[in-house]
């Protein structure tokens, strides 16, 4: 083996490519916070807030921010070390800037943390990106959070996740009361007991895990009290004949390991870190059009996931975000477009540290490259060294939210669908037609409405189109396909609709999860899809 070859296997194996996952107030902001404090990323609580702010504000003033800053400040890519690892964690965004780029941001990454408030449960937000996850079947942690306060019994939140989500759940810590009554976790792998210390914690000193010799032993038990003492052990013998934890299910996704803590106490956090590096996977292979690219192979390769528009008239640049698939990066480097077969040299690619970009010179395959881009890439394009890599493509996530496009001034109906064109091959928006009005009044589809307002910006800056919207009453799509497809069959407003895409798939439209289990009851031979590869005549997934 070379020396460039050992240097690349050692550094794919440290690093872990993850998204943390949740329901908007779980805790993502304040777990991502803790997180970077360990790996040394930032020195301050707190930091990671200014953030969270900006990604509260109205949707307005976003604009405002995001006008000011450039580049959106509230999506980004934080990478930190942390013992021996080098961590890649892909923000999600979440609040009211949740679009169709939360659901790409989850094709670069290797595994995700589901965050989830022990008082709600499993939530709206949660469901959406898991299922996003299980389309990919990527091994999932999960962390419950706020054990601090009261919240759900333990064995009901989990059996909730099995029903709802329909994944087995496997505790790797159990939690020892909750709310005012809340002790610690014990930790079933490592035989030990964290002790929750109030006050103290909160200031971020953290216990360390007791070894515990025997449940039994008079220490333990007087340390919890003999009642709390006698409900653990009644606990952890009900949990004995619950689901056993294999990594190879976990890897496939058919399994997720639970841990207990409170990310605003920083507690329990660094044993789920820590656990949570050594259980998830590093870089993976991915799947090209004719075969597959493996991280270790010495060529450099990635796909852009995700493109970050510049909301700054006076500077039309954008960032392209690229996941490294395979082999090294050095800056300067020349690679090759396949799909529009240009070569391009990546001069200025960033990395993300917290709130700071900095120029990269190397790279590694997990790693997430920022790319200065004039408009030539698209989400899903592949770049690579060597000719012929193109990656599977990035699926389009059938949307939540409809508007038709409502044009204020009829002349400029050229400038519209040019801007609308770019806009949807961006995967800024989707852009829907129904069949008998063609490209009159397109539809748009998302799934935030933030989508909405970002467009209607751009379309007016960049275009010169000026638009409004008028709401249509459905909350969700499916591409529909099957030899006895009939467009008549959904043509039922106001509850069902259909249109097509600029693909010409059909889309049918629901005002309902209701109405849609009716059509797909009263349509046995047909397929409703909720993800398509784009750019392909047939829906895939
Ligand atoms: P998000 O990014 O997922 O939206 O959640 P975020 O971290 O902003 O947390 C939402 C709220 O939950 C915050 O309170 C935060 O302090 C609180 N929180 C996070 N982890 C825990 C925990 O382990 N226990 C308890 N009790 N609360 C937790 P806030 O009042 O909205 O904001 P702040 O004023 O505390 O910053």
């Amino acid at each position: 083996m070379s020396e460039a070859s050992r240097t690349l296997a050692a550094e794919v194996a440290r690093r872990r490519t993850f998204a943390i996952i949740s329901h908007p107030d779980a805790g993502k902001t304040t777990l991502t916070e803790k997180l970077l404090l360990y790996g040394g990323a930032i020195h301050l609580a707190g930091s990671v807030k200014t953030r969270r702010n900006a990604s509260r504000h109205t949707t307005s003033d976003w604009m405002e921010l995001e006008r000011q800053r450039g580049i959106s400040i509230t999506t980004s890519v934080l990478q930190f070390p942390y013992a021996g690892h080098h961590v890649n964690l892909l923000d999600t965004p979440g609040h009211n800037d949740f679009s169709e780029d939360t659901y790409r941001t989850l094709a670069a990454a290797d595994a995700a943390v589901m965050l989830i408030d022990s008082a709600k449960g499993v939530e709206p937000q949660t469901i959406k990106l898991f299922e996003v996850c299980r389309l990919r079947q990527i091994p999932i942690v999960t962390f419950m959070n706020k054990l601090d306060r009261a919240g759900q019994d333990p064995l009901d939140l989990m059996d909730e996740i099995e029903r709802i989500l329909g994944i087995p759940c496997h505790p790797v810590t159990w939690p020892i009361g909750s709310g005012p009554d809340f002790q610690g976790v014990y930790d079933r792998w490592g035989k030990t007991l964290l002790k929750y210390e109030r006050g103290d914690s909160a200031k971020g000193e953290r216990v360390a895990p007791v070894q515990v010799a025997s449940l039994d032993d008079a220490a333990f038990v007087e340390s919890l009290g003999a009642a709390a003492h006698a409900t653990l052990m009644e606990e952890l013998e009900l949990l004995e004949s619950g689901h056993a934890f294999h990594q190879a299910t976990f890897l496939a996704g058919g399994v997720t390991p639970v841990f207990f803590g409170s990310a605003v106490n920083d507690f329990g956090v660094e044993p789920f870190l820590k656990r949570f590096l050594e259980l998830a996977p590093a870089p993976l292979p991915r799947k090209t059009t004719t075969g597959r690219v493996d991280p270790l192979d010495p060529s450099f390769s990635g796909f852009v996931f995700k493109i970050q528009a510049n909301m700054d008239p006076a500077h039309r640049d954008r960032v392209a975000f690229l996941r490294i698939v395979s082999g090294k990066f050095t800056r300067g480097m020349e690679v090759v477009n396949p799909r529009s077969g240009r070569r391009l040299r990546l001069s200025k690619p960033l990395q993300f540290l917290a709130q700071e970009r900095t120029l990269v010179e190397e790279a590694w395959a997990g790693d997430i490259l920022g790319l200065w881009d004039a408009g030539n890439l698209r989400i899903g394009d592949s770049l690579a060294e060597g000719p012929g890599v193109e990656f599977e493509g990035i699926p389009r996530f059938s949307p939540e939210f409809f508007n038709r496009v409502v044009m204020l001034d009829p002349a400029k109906r050229k400038q519209l669908k040019k801007g609308l064109d770019q806009l949807s091959e961006e995967g800024a928006v989707q852009v829907f037609h129904d069949p008998d009005r063609m490209e009159r009044d397109p539809v748009l589809g998302a799934v935030g409405v933030l989508q909405f307002e970002v467009i209607q910006h751009r379309l007016r800056s960049e275009y010169g189109a000026e638009i409004s919207y008028a709401r249509l009453p459905f909350t969700l799509a499916r591409w529909v396909e099957g030899e006895e497809f009939d467009r008549r069959r959904f043509d039922d407003p106001p509850s069902v609709a259909c249109l097509v895409d600029l693909e010409g798939r059909p889309l049918a439209l629901f005002q309902s999860k209701w109405h849609l289990e009716r059509a797909e009851r009263e349509n046995p031979k047909l397929r409703f899809i909720a993800a398509v590869q784009p750019g392909r005549a047939k829906a895939t997934a």
